[in-house]
């Protein structure tokens, strides 16, 4: 398979793989990541991102541009039961899919690759048939999610400083994707992006414990390939959440809440770190 044609298809499954880790994660963090339901389903999020690493890695290599534009997750969201039926039919669909690319290639790593997205995403499908079977009465009519009990303004603040880390996070994958191949700044960024997730969970976890689905949405992906220009760049956007942090800081609505507190000071000392390692590297 020629080169571009081998990307284009990498993509259409790296945007496939990035739809259902949004899902499952959303879908996790409105059940409470600490509930037995949320619980599988954040297991099954960190396994997507695996798959979607393996993808971004071969895509970068390749050098490729990552699509990170997420492809649709179709879902019936009557109740859980449609729900998690939705998933195992997503799940399914991937098996054949993935072996049936498999069988195109001829690179050993690409192949194996796409046979083990296969054989995981038939794993995916059986531990969500579990869930779906094991559904009491009133879980499976019902939808996760509470009552929404903070004010608007400061709903739509956090779900700001969501969309905002998401993006973040993203170009740091992307920029350790493509940049692979400068050692130790590839490592060190895709470092940067492990926290930057840990950053959007505390956030979107606070959004969908009052019920209401955290804004992963992103907004503009720099594809330079300078890494000086996307060292500066992430040094900026680094600046900018540790503003927008700061700010909520001093928000009285988020001062009533003492988690959320904890975790801010927790961000902002790492987004500081992270300037400064940036900065160093910058010199
Ligand atoms: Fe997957
Ligand atoms: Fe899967």
């Amino acid at each position: 398979m020629e080169n571009e044609k081998l990307i284009n298809m990498l993509n259409r499954d790296l945007a496939d793989e990035h739809a259902a880790i949004i899902r499952y994660l959303i879908h996790s963090y409105l059940e409470g990541e600490d509930s037995p339901l949320g619980a599988g389903l954040l297991s099954r999020a960190r396994e997507e991102m695996w798959h979607m690493h393996w993808l971004g890695m071969i895509i970068g290599k390749m050098d490729g541009e990552p699509d990170l534009i997420p492809a649709p997750y179709p879902y019936d969201p009557t109740n859980r039961k449609t729900i998690f039926k939705s998933y195992v039919a997503y799940e399914k669909k991937l098996i054949p899919h993935y072996m049936k690319e498999a069988d195109l290639i001829d690179d050993p790593h690409i192949k194996r690759v796409l046979q083990r997205e296969a054989w995981e995403s038939e794993m995916h499908a059986k531990k969500f048939q579990r869930t779906h079977d094991k559904l009491s009465p009133e879980q499976a009519q019902s939808l996760p999610g509470e009552e929404n009990e903070l004010p608007e303004i400061f709903v739509e603040k956090l779900q700001q400083v969501v969309a905002v880390k998401y993006t973040q996070m993203l170009q740091a994958i992307r920029d350790a994707w493509v940049f692979q191949g400068n050692g130790l700044s590839g490592w060190q960024i895709i470092d940067f992006s492990f926290t930057k997730m840990k950053q959007l969970a505390h956030m979107a976890e606070e959004v969908a414990e009052n019920g209401l689905e955290p804004r992963l949405i992103k907004g503009n992906i720099s594809t330079t390939t300078s890494i000086g220009v996307a060292l500066k760049n992430s040094l900026e956007s680094v600046q900018a959440t540790h503003g927008l942090h700061a700010d909520m800081k001093n928000d009285p609505e988020a001062q009533k809440h003492s988690g959320l507190m904890t975790n801010l000071d927790l961000t902002l000392k790492q987004e500081a770190y992270e300037a400064e390692e940036i900065e160093d590297r910058l010199k």
